[in-house]
Parts: C-alpha cells; structure tokens; sequence
C-alpha cells in the first residue's frame, strides 16, 4: 500500500481526544474545534454546525441504497451465504427519501467547502446516476468520473447478470467559475490506466489485515474502502496541510490516509462502534502500525 507512518507520535490526534460527541446544546464549532476530530452525530445535522468555506476537500462514500432482498443470499451451486451489506443505514424506505439525504449533505457540504475546494463522491450504479443529478442541480460542475475496476469484485453469486467489478467516483468543483483548482497531474499519470492520466483505477477491494474485525473476528464495516483508494484521490487532489471533509466517515479511511499524508481532517459519523474502529486505527499508527 506504499503508506508511511510520518513524525513523532504526537503528529497523530491522539486516539483518546479524537472523538468530539455532538449534542443538541452545541450550536456551532469552530474550525480549531473540529480539526483532526471525528465527530460522533448525524451528519444531517453537525454539517449545518461546522463553519463557511473551510475545507479544501470533501470526500463522500454515502449509503448506497442498495435495496437487497430482506433474505439470506447463498451462492449459485456451493449454497454458502454471501456477506451482503444488510446494514440498517443503507436503508431508506424510497428514493424520495434516499434523494432528500443526499440533497442535504451534499447542500451543507457545498456551503463548508472553500472556493476553489473539491468534492468527490463514491458510489455503485444503484445510486450514482441520482447523485449525479442532484449535484448538478445543486451548482456542483463536475470535472471527471473516475472509474474503480476491482480486480477482486463480488462475483454475481446468482449468475443472472454480469459481474458487478466497478465503482463511480464523481469528482466536481462547487460551480463551473472555479478553476484554481488542486489537480496533481504527475500522481494522475502514475494511477490512471496507460501513462496519460487516464480516468480509470485499477486495484483490489479491502481485505486481510486491513480490513478492521470486531471482538468476534468478523469484518467491523460492510464496506470500508482500501487505504489505496484514498491515497489516490489525496494525492490526486490536495496538499500537504489541506483540510479534508468526511461527513459519513465509516471506520474512518478518509482521515487516516490524510493524516498518514500530512493532510488534516473531520469526519462525521452516527454509528459509536465505527468510531471506535477509527480510534483503534489511530492508536495503531501512533504506535508505526501502518499498512506497507
Ligand atoms: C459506505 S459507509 C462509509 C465507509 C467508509 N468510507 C470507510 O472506508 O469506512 C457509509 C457510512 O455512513 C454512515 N452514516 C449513514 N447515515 C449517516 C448520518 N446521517 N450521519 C453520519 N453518518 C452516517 C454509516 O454509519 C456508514 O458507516
């Protein structure tokens, strides 16, 4: 994974004051409140907290919407069952109601970031045309859609359709005008297929011993996203002292890449035991445990 632990120990958050709880007596944070900080709230609320223009990027991987059968899925011919993302915040009773969350964060999201700041969203086909939409109808322009081929994806265990092996990331500026933005071409051409910078990555999904278990052994979150990934889209995308923008941080890659790369972060996420995911993995690289 080519990522380095960087500095002493204390350039880490240290793992015990890195999680601020929002309340509903907390009206608003300042920067230096949230910087390096996760968050443990709503998103649809904490992001209507957090300052104007005072991020340089945001990176989204929201709830996918993936409207899976409410059954146990097994694989054609072995009969084994498939660990499906079954997760209760990836439900939402319709796409009226899918389409209003995401309407809200990416609104909030679009107020927090600076002027020339960029957005990057994540997500399958089941919800990334939508997305799409609604970030041009809310001012966003977007720049490229840059294309996940797995090379390990989850074979279509019912043999009714092709394998789906790619994910979408959308990446956009708040509106058509901004054009200052940070675009590192020398990294693009060294991620993109062929030596011209091309829009589409080439990597596996999370697994082995980066992927984060819980006390019984079983993965902590249904879909956390390879450090790879993230490396890229930093790299991409930011500099060194940048402050990048999570609102549905997950077990927290997006700033844990970040801060492995000299970036800052704030992340915002609802579930507790995610978040104590996140500060197992700051305490591990405090202590030099980073994937090679
Ligand atoms: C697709 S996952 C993100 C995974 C993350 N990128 C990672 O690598 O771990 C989406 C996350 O959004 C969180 N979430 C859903 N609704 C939320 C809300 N209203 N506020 C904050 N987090 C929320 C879920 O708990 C889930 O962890």
């Amino acid at each position: 994974m080519k990522l380095k632990a960087y500095g002493k120990e204390n350039s880490y958050p240290c793992a015990e004051s890195l999680v601020v709880v929002d309340t509903p007596q907390a009206q608003g944070y300042s920067l230096e409140q949230v910087k390096n900080k996760v968050i443990l709230g709503d998103a649809l609320k904490v992001l209507k907290k957090l300052p104007s223009e005072a991020v340089d990027m945001v990176f989204i991987d929201p709830p996918y919407f993936l409207q899976l059968p409410n059954k146990t899925l097994r694989r054609w011919k072995v009969k084994s069952l498939v660990e499906a993302v079954q997760d209760d915040w990836d439900k939402f009773s319709s796409f009226v109601e899918y389409d209003t969350f995401m309407t809200q964060i990416l609104s909030e999201a679009r107020r927090v970031m600076k002027p020339n700041a960029t957005i990057w969203v994540i997500a399958t086909y089941h919800s990334i045309f939508r997305i799409g939409k609604i970030m041009q109808d809310l001012g966003y322009w977007i720049l490229n859609d840059v294309i996940w081929v797995k090379t390990n994806p989850m074979p279509n265990w019912l043999g009714v359709r092709f394998t789906n092996a790619t994910e979408t990331l959308i990446w956009a500026v708040k509106d058509k005008k901004v054009k200052k933005y940070t675009f590192n071409r020398e990294a693009a051409k060294e991620y993109g297929i062929g030596k011209i910078g091309a829009n589409v990555w080439v990597l596996p999904i999370c697994t082995g011993a980066e992927r984060l278990k819980d006390g019984r052994g079983k993965r902590l979150h249904s879909t956390q996203k390879p450090v790879e990934l993230l490396r890229r889209v930093l790299l991409t995308s930011t500099k060194e002292g940048d402050i990048v923008l999570d609102p549905v941080a997950g077990v927290g890659t997006t700033g844990y890449v970040a801060r492995c790369l000299k970036r800052n972060f704030i992340m915002i996420e609802i579930n507790p035991r995610y978040v104590e995911g996140i500060k197992k993995r700051f305490r591990d690289i405090s202590l030099g445990n980073v994937p090679e």
